[in-house]
């Protein structure tokens, strides 16, 4: 496994496993295979509802805590200092440990201000080892890592080989903040990676495939990814990267997919703003 070092010095592993759209029954499960597999980042959240079972399948485990690096969000219904602070203390029971290695918050609405001064207390009390955000575009991210005290170690967005996040790059140096991609294999359109031409081409050099030729592109660019797979084979395969190396003509040749650089999701769509809020604010 390889690290990569945040700015307050805390190393975080270049590839982990995500439970988004992990039913909380299965998530115990899936968790204690990722872990047998090799993976050590769990990225979980406090709206994907499964934070227990993660707890669960660490704590039967065995491994030390130290060897894990636990990844939560605080959700928007928790936003605001005083609901957040309670939400960092329940994601603490909920995963069955003392601190949580990296806490973000989820989607850029609502008292976002508050939420932080609250991570920053979870993060000074040594509740939390990290701090950082989650879908803040560009313009967004300026403006709110400009004006708040601690700088956010991480962002995590949408990034994979149809969405590179080059534009934000310039953006991150200034504050010194890593990327986290979620939907690396492409989530739920994840054929147009996994059954990609050009991906594929280029994995039968390396006896690789299409899946992996995506995640170990990532992790060269020095940004973390997070596939999900609930199945042990597709974990494994996901996890089976760091014996190759992609050639610069290889990267090169990637960079030339590049689709929706900033996602295909627009953070400030109002209706998309309306939904969140109204459903979940
Ligand atoms: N911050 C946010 O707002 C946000 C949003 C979305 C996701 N995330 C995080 O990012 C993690 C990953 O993103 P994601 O789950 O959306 O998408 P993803 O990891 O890009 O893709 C998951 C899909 O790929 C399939 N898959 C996995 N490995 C494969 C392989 N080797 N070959 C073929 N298909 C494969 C999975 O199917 P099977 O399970 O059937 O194998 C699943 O349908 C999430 O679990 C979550 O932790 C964060």
């Amino acid at each position: 496994m390889k690290y990569i070092k945040l700015y307050n010095g805390v190393e975080m592993p270049t590839l982990g496993y995500g439970v988004f759209l992990v039913s909380p029954d299965e998530c115990e499960r899936c968790v204690s295979d990722a872990l047998e597999v090799g993976y050590r980042l769990i990225d979980t959240a406090q709206a994907y509802q499964n934070e227990e079972g993660v707890g669960n399948a660490w704590r039967k485990s065995g491994l030390k805590r130290e060897d894990l690096f636990l990844v939560t969000k605080v959700w928007i219904s928790n936003n605001g200092e005083e609901k957040a602070a309670k939400s960092i203390d329940e994601s603490l029971r909920k995963l069955q440990t003392e601190y949580i290695d990296l806490l973000l918050i989820h989607q850029a609405y609502g008292d976002v201000f508050g939420t932080w001064r609250a991570m920053e207390k979870a993060y000074r009390s040594g509740k939390v080892r990290a701090i950082g955000v989650s879908n803040f575009q560009a313009g967004r991210f300026f403006d709110f890592a400009h004006y708040v005290e601690v700088k956010p170690m991480v962002n995590q967005l949408q990034c994979n080989t149809l969405i590179q996040q080059t534009g934000i790059e310039p953006i991150h140096a200034e504050f010194g903040t890593m990327v986290m991609a979620w939907g690396p294999l492409g989530g739920q359109g994840v054929d147009g990676i996994v059954k990609s031409e050009t991906l594929t081409a280029i994995g039968a050099k390396y006896d690789k495939s299409a899946a992996q030729v995506a995640l170990r592109w990532l992790t060269q660019r020095g940004i973390v990814a997070i596939p999900k797979s609930s199945h042990k084979e597709r974990m494994a395969q996901n996890f089976d990267v760091f014996d190759f190396t992609l050639s610069d003509y290889d990267m090169a040749q990637i960079a030339q997919m590049n689709q929706h650089d900033t996602g295909t999701i627009n953070f400030g769509d109002p209706l998309f703003v309306k939904y969140l809020i109204q459903n979940y604010g």
